[in-house]
C-alpha cells in the first residue's frame, strides 16, 4: 500500500498536448473544458460584440437552452452572459474579453481588451478569449492583447484562449497562414488556439502548435454534410475539439446538428454516421428558430 506508484503522474496530466507542466490550478479549469476523451465541443455565442444581433442569436438564452446539454463550455461576453445565462448553469464559461469594434466601423482587428481580471474572477470563468489579428494593420497591438491578457491571468491560473481572426478576409483561412497564427498564439502564452479548418494541409496547423488545437466554424456553410465533413477531417488532423455557432444554431434543426457533431467530437461517429442521425433527429425533432 504504501510502495511505489506508477500511476500518480499519469493520473494527474490532462491527456492533452503542453500539459505537463501546468500548475494545478491551470489543469483543474482545463479538465473541466477538456473531457477525458481528450475533445472538446464550445459552443460560442459571442458574435454580437462586433455583429450585434446575429440570425438565431436574437435572444440567446432561447438559442442556448436546448443545446447546452451537448456543450463542454460557452464562449460568452460578460453582458450576454449576465443578462441571459442562468447563474447556476453547469456548463463552464470561456469569458470573451477582446473586442471593442463592430461590422460597420473601420477595421475589425482594432481591438482592445474590454475586460478585467476582477469581471473574469466575478463571473466565475474557466477561461477567456482574446483575438489575435496577425498580418493585419492592428497584428501588434492584438498580440499585446494576448501577452497582457496571459500575464493578467496566470496568477490566477486562467487560461487563456486565443482565436486567430480574419476579419472580413475569409481568404486568409489558409493553412500556412493559420499556421503561422497559431504557433504565435501558443508562443505568447495561449493554453488553447482557436482557429480556423483549412481543407488542404492542416496537420501542418496543428503539428507546429504545442498547445491544442480548436477548430471555429465561421460563417454558415451550404449543407451540413460540409460541416460534419470539415470536422472529422480536422479531429482526425489533430484538433481537439470545435467551437462551432452559426452552422449550429443557424441550422433549421440547431439541436439535430449539435447532436451530430457531438458524435463527431465524442462518439468517433463517421461523417456518414453522424449524417445519418442528423436526419433521424431532424424528421422527429423540433425545428429551431
Ligand atoms: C468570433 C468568434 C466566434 O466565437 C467564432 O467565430 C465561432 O463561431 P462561428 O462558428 O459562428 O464562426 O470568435 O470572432
Amino acid at each position: 500500500m504504501c510502495g511505489p506508484s506508477t500511476t500518480n503522474d499519469v493520473a494527474h496530466d490532462l491527456p492533452i498536448k503542453g500539459a505537463r507542466h501546468l500548475s494545478w490550478g491551470m489543469k483543474n479549469r482545463l479538465s473541466k473544458l477538456i473531457r477525458p476523451d481528450g475533445r472538446c465541443f464550445y459552443l460560442p455565442i459571442d458574435h454580437g460584440y462586433f455583429l450585434g444581433p446575429t440570425r438565431c442569436l436574437e435572444r440567446p438564452a432561447e438559442t442556448i437552452e436546448p443545446l447546452l446539454p451537448w456543450a463542454d463550455a460557452l464562449f460568452v461576453t460578460r453582458g450576454v452572459l449576465r443578462a441571459t445565462v442562468p447563474p447556476a448553469i453547469t456548463v463552464p464559461i470561456i469569458l470573451r474579453v477582446s473586442g471593442g469594434t463592430s461590422i460597420t466601423g473601420h477595421d475589425l482587428a482594432d481591438e482592445t481588451l474590454v475586460a478585467s481580471v476582477d469581471e473574469i474572477l466575478r463571473v466565475n470563468a474557466s477561461a477567456v478569449g482574446v483575438s489575435i489579428f496577425v498580418g493585419s494593420e492592428y497584428e501588434k497591438q492584438t498580440l499585446e492583447n494576448l501577452a497582457d491578457m496571459v500575464d493578467l491571468c496566470e496568477p490566477y491560473d486562467i487560461p487563456v484562449m486565443a482565436v486567430t481572426a480574419v476579419g472580413k478576409e475569409l481568404e486568409k483561412r489558409t493553412a500556412k497562414y493559420l499556421a503561422l497564427s497559431c504557433r504565435i498564439a501558443a508562443e505568447l502564452g495561449a493554453k488553447v488556439v482557436k482557429t480556423y479548418y483549412a481543407a488542404e494541409d492542416f496537420d501542418r496547423v496543428t503539428d507546429g502548435c504545442p498547445v491544442p488545437v480548436v477548430m471555429a466554424g465561421g460563417p454558415k456553410c451550404t449543407t451540413q454534410r460540409e460541416v460534419l465533413d470539415f470536422v472529422h477531417d480536422g479531429l482526425h488532423k489533430g484538433a481537439i475539439g470545435v467551437n462551432l455557432g452559426r452552422n449550429v444554431w443557424q441550422d433549421p434543426y440547431p439541436v439535430a446538428m449539435m447532436r451530430s457533431l457531438h458524435g463527431l467530437v465524442h462518439e468517433d461517429l463517421t461523417p456518414d454516421q453522424a449524417s445519418a442521425l442528423y436526419s433521424e433527429l431532424s424528421q422527429t425533432g423540433t425545428a429551431g428558430a
